[in-house]
């Protein structure tokens, strides 16, 4: 594996591998040293969880990082980003950890920049998050081993969302029994790789193991014909009430950032069934993983 770019690239094997690197790293945290390596972070769009992750799991493996200000870089003076990548290389970065709004543009410019270099997507537009989607499967596997007598439900933005389309191709590949996406019909996708969808959030949430918020993209809402906040909040927030159609010991989950009382009300984000903070920390551990794959 030389790049880590989108999860059909992946086979069950290399996702496993990565899954018991990280939990390996969980109950035995000693890590190897990669300090011959440098790190840089390109980050193209808003992160919280995703940039200090990878820079976190730099750090894990001795790996000097660099957080390119891309406001402040020459791409501000018209470089491309295929110059500012193959300059950073010259400078000795073989690791790029890369977000931005334009979908393939790490693949393109993993295929262009050639050998030598490794290529992590931390986000492309509205295509892929593999990343996400890994640490997602991990820590539903800390609650619920046995994917596959799983039902796993994902609710809002389906069509917009790059979680949604990586969490597809993860829970096929790794065969989670149940995919249930749940979405307003301007919402749903007009493809799907894996699972069903629905637009009934009763329907979708019936005895789920396992129920994913998706963050709605409010600049969105007010574009789609007939959706409103109050519209999508009275059909689709996930709220103390709605929990009793899923099982009782249905775990929550949310990619972050939140938007408290919109998508998820606050009493459920806090509550004894959410592991969103939980995802937060799988996320270095994974992102560790990932890393020492690439370079191993
Ligand atoms: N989940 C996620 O990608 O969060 P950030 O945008 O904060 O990185």
């Amino acid at each position: 594996m030389n790049h880590f770019l989108e999860i059909s690239d992946l086979t069950y094997n290399q996702v496993q591998a990565i899954l018991d690197q990280a939990f390996s790293y969980k109950s035995n945290p000693i890590f190897p040293d990669f300090s011959n390596y440098r790190q840089a972070n390109l980050f193209y769009e808003n992160s919280t969880r995703t940039r200090v992750s990878f820079e976190l799991a730099a750090k894990n493996l001795s790996i000097p990082v660099i957080n390119l200000n891309i406001d402040h870089s020459s791409e501000s003076k018209g470089e491309l980003i295929e110059d500012t990548l193959a300059n950073l290389k010259a400078m000795g970065i073989q690791l790029f950890v890369i977000r931005h709004v334009q979908e393939g543009i790490q693949k393109a410019l993993a295929k262009s920049l050639g050998d030598g270099i490794h290529i992590i997507n931390a986000g492309d537009g509205t295509h892929a998050h593999p990343s996400q989607a890994m640490l997602d499967l991990m820590t539903i596997l800390e609650y619920k081993p046995d994917l596959s007598k799983l039902k796993i439900a994902l609710v809002g933005n389906i069509k917009h969302s790059r979680v949604a389309n990586s969490l597809q191709c993860i829970f096929g590949l790794m065969g989670v029994g149940q995919f249930i996406m749940i979405a307003p019909k301007p919402w749903q996708p007009p493809k799907i790789h894996y699972g069903e969808v629905t637009d009934s959030l009763t329907l979708g949430l019936k005895e789920a193991d396992v129920i994913i918020c998706l963050r709605v993209q409010k600049e969105r809402l007010l574009n789609e014909e007939n959706l409103d906040l109050e519209n999508y909040r009275r059909h689709y927030a996930i709220t103390e009430s709605v929990l009793k159609y899923a099982k009782p010991d249905a775990i929550i989950m949310h990619p972050g950032p939140v938007n408290r009382g919109i998508e998820l009300d606050s009493s459920v984000m806090d509550g004894l069934q959410s592991v969103i903070l939980k995802q937060v920390t799988n996320g270095v551990l994974i992102r560790t993983a990932i890393i020492q794959l690439l370079l191993t």
